[in-house]
């Protein structure tokens, strides 16, 4: 499959399987997430992986309630009646960390290795969902429950697994108009 026909098939999953994702795709998904490109290759970023569904759920069904409060209107349809537990049902998630590093372009950087961490996920049949509303509802609850280190700010989760079934989630339509050749 080509790059491009890789990023079409890409869309951002919010109905999960309860599939475990195999540790050694996981593996190689942060690895594509830590060779990315950083201004001055400062790499101001840290991930924490929780591959444990029940884990997971644990954790989100703990912040659903802040998730519903403090974000209203959060996409949250149709996928409850299927997903195990929680908005947020994937059975891996990268708790995506800015570092306290001395860098211009932390959030582009962090942005690029995320990226890359969804196509190397995509490119393995998995998919994925990158995912800034609990940090926004509930970012010290998050960064307590995976036990964050001083000097680390939570910044996006990225959410890992394989599509439910019988819920397949449309392409977004996109625009087009967003290019001027010169
Ligand atoms: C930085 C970022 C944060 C996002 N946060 C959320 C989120 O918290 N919850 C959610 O359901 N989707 C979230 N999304 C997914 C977007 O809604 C989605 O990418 C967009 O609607 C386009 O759809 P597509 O990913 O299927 O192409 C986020 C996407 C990005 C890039």
């Amino acid at each position: 499959m080509s790059f491009l026909e890789l990023a079409h098939s890409r869309k951002s999953c919010r109905c999960f399987s309860t599939k475990p994702v195999p540790q050694e795709l996981v593996q190689q998904i942060v690895e594509a997430g830590m060779i990315a490109p950083t201004g001055m290759n400062l790499q101001p970023f840290y991930f924490y992986v929780l591959n444990d569904l029940k884990r997971n759920q644990e954790l989100f069904g703990q912040i659903e309630e802040p998730l519903k409060t403090k974000v209203p209107g959060i996409v949250n349809a149709p996928l409850n009646e299927m997903s195990q537990h929680s908005t947020y049902d994937a059975p891996c998630s990268i708790f995506c960390c800015l570092t306290n590093a001395q860098s211009n372009t932390k959030e582009f950087d962090l942005g690029i290795a995320v990226d890359h961490m969804m196509m190397a996920a995509e490119s393995l049949g998995l998919k994925t969902l990158p995912a800034c509303l609990p940090v926004v509802a509930a970012k010290e609850h998050c960064e307590k429950a995976i036990g964050m280190e001083d000097g680390q700010s939570l910044f996006i989760v990225l959410g890992i697994g394989y599509e439910h079934e019988t819920v397949k989630g449309q392409a977004k339509e996109k625009k087009k108009n967003l290019v001027k050749f010169l």
